[in-house]
């Protein structure tokens, strides 16, 4: 049987592709653990948006400001003119995002945007919301526990996905059309925001297939996470908090950040990050984020999960500052995308949301702007799909199946390697001899007999490696001290 749809991962992207797919048609959506795996559902902030069409301009020019002008201009205007009809249409299916006194809907300001323009929902978990409400709109079928391993592509046409669906056992399904939205790479750091599931292994994959990865070396951090948790993924202080008031501040409560940018603590998140990494180094004091500008009755209602996570941990909010460091968070770089949201070089395969390079982003994605983009992107691949109606035959089936070890014995510690290697090297402050050893010792691990899941994430972490070492002028997230 041949499916119309494979669509690869369940965060925003792939849960919105799904619902705009007409019910009709056969759709297989793929879930690498359980549908709950995926970064949309720990997004905090919000979604931006233009506000009117008077604010698309200045969306815009936010966008491409944040972004250093490294953004692709027609992909960010494309965007941000699709943003308006894009959040009424999921508005008009029944999404409820939080409204104002008046009943209108409620816009915050994040960093680096000139206007509140980010609807939330449930105060601070609009990507739980996202997720819960996409999740129950999709009859489709859904299998779980399936880790692609490889894509079926001959000659410019992708015939389907290959994947693990055990330790040992794999399948193969058809398609006439693929959509990727796996998500980006956030278990290749030892310290990161994301779901532990997501790894990257696609976007090496496209890497292995001779297609094209596109400004990997643009790894974006968040300023403020919760410091001194011991587990890989380390809870979030959404950039909201900043958006309406609170403070980063060392530990003798200097707001330090104005030593370095203008707009201090809303300054483009890059700068906010590199800014917290250099004092603390310098100085070594800590740094804080100080809420006790909030009452205790507007943080508990405006920022509800925040507030009970920090209580669980112990902080007295919002009386108590809360240590804080950066953490990866968020991949720019990813698999190259036309307009059209086509993998380049292939004719029925797609990628949307963060495992995308749209050049929406440039070198520093603007708050926000990723769910955004996951909503956008994936209504234009389910549109373009559906208008050139590309069907695959039967006799073209590919013929070159392959059979995949899973793991190996050594996968376990050179993948906790990998993740001390990538959190020293493609950081938030890079060094060219770090990167060349980081280069090396991942291309060794690459000589050994390593497992399928393992190898595709080798090959994504050497595609940022490698990256960051052709890119020899500090632009954005990528921060290069010094040059060999
Ligand atoms: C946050 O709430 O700070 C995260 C929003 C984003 O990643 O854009």
């Amino acid at each position: 049987m041949i499916y119309d749809y494979i669509i690869i991962g369940t965060g925003i992207a792939g849960l919105n592709a799904a619902r705009l797919i007409p019910a009709d048609k056969k759709v297989l959506v793929l879930c690498k653990k359980s549908p709950w795996d995926c970064n949309t559902f720990w997004a905090q902030g919000g979604i931006a948006t233009a506000v009117d069409d008077v604010d698309i301009p200045v969306h815009i020019q936010d966008t491409m400001t944040a972004g250093v002008n490294y953004n692709d201009k027609e992909a960010v205007e494309l965007l941000s003119k699709k943003s308006l009809k894009a959040v009424k249409n999921i508005i008009d299916a029944g999404l409820k995002f939080d409204l104002n006194d008046k009943g209108e809907l409620a816009y915050t300001k994040e960093a680096a945007h000139s206007r509140s323009r980010i609807l939330h929902a449930d105060g601070d978990a609009t990507g739980r919301m996202i997720h819960v409400f996409l999740l129950e709109q999709c009859n489709h079928e859904m299998a779980t526990n399936a880790v692609v391993n490889d894509l079926l592509i001959e000659d410019g046409i992708c015939y389907g996905v290959q994947f693990f669906t055990s330790e040992t056992e794999q399948r193969i399904v058809y398609a006439h059309n693929t959509i990727i939205a796996s998500g980006g790479i956030g278990s290749l750091y030892r310290y990161h925001t994301n779901s532990t599931a997501i790894a990257g292994e696609i976007q090496g994959l496209i890497a292995h297939k001779g297609l094209k990865l596109k400004d990997m070396e643009m790894m974006q951090f968040h300023p403020t996470v919760v410091k001194g948790t011991h587990f890989a993924r380390k809870p979030l202080l959404s950039e909201a908090l900043r958006g309406e008031g609170a403070h980063i501040v060392d530990e003798n409560g200097y707001r330090f950040l104005k030593d370095y940018h203008k707009d201090e603590e809303l300054a483009p998140r890059d700068v906010v990050s590199r800014s917290i990494f250099d004092y603390h180094k310098k100085t070594g004091l800590g740094v804080f984020l100080s809420l006790d500008m909030f009452t205790k009755k507007y943080f508990m209602k405006r920022f509800p999960n925040i507030y009970s996570n920090l209580k669980d941990l112990g902080y007295d909010l919002p009386a108590e500052k809360v240590p804080i460091s950066p953490a990866f968070h968020y991949a720019m770089g990813g698999i190259e995308t036309s307009l059209d949201a086509k993998v380049k070089g292939i004719k029925n395969l797609y990628a949307v949301g963060e495992v995308a390079c749209s050049g929406v982003h440039g070198a520093n994605r603007l708050a926000s702007n990723s769910l955004l983009e996951g909503l956008v992107f994936s209504q234009i691949a389910v549109e373009t799909s559906l208008k050139e109606n590309f069907k695959i035959s039967d006799e073209n089936y590919t013929k070159n199946i392959k059979s995949y070890t899973r793991n190996q014995e050594i996968d376990k510690k050179i993948k906790n390697n990998l993740r001390k290697i990538m959190w020293k090297a493609a950081s938030i402050v890079r060094d060219t001899k770090e990167l060349e050893d980081a280069l090396f010792e991942i291309e060794e691990y690459l000589q050994k007999d390593v497992g399928r899941l393992l190898f595709l994430r080798l090959l994504t972490a050497k595609a940022i490696i490698q990256s960051a070492i052709n890119r020899k002028e500090s632009m954005g997230a990528h921060f290069i001290r010094n040059k060999s």
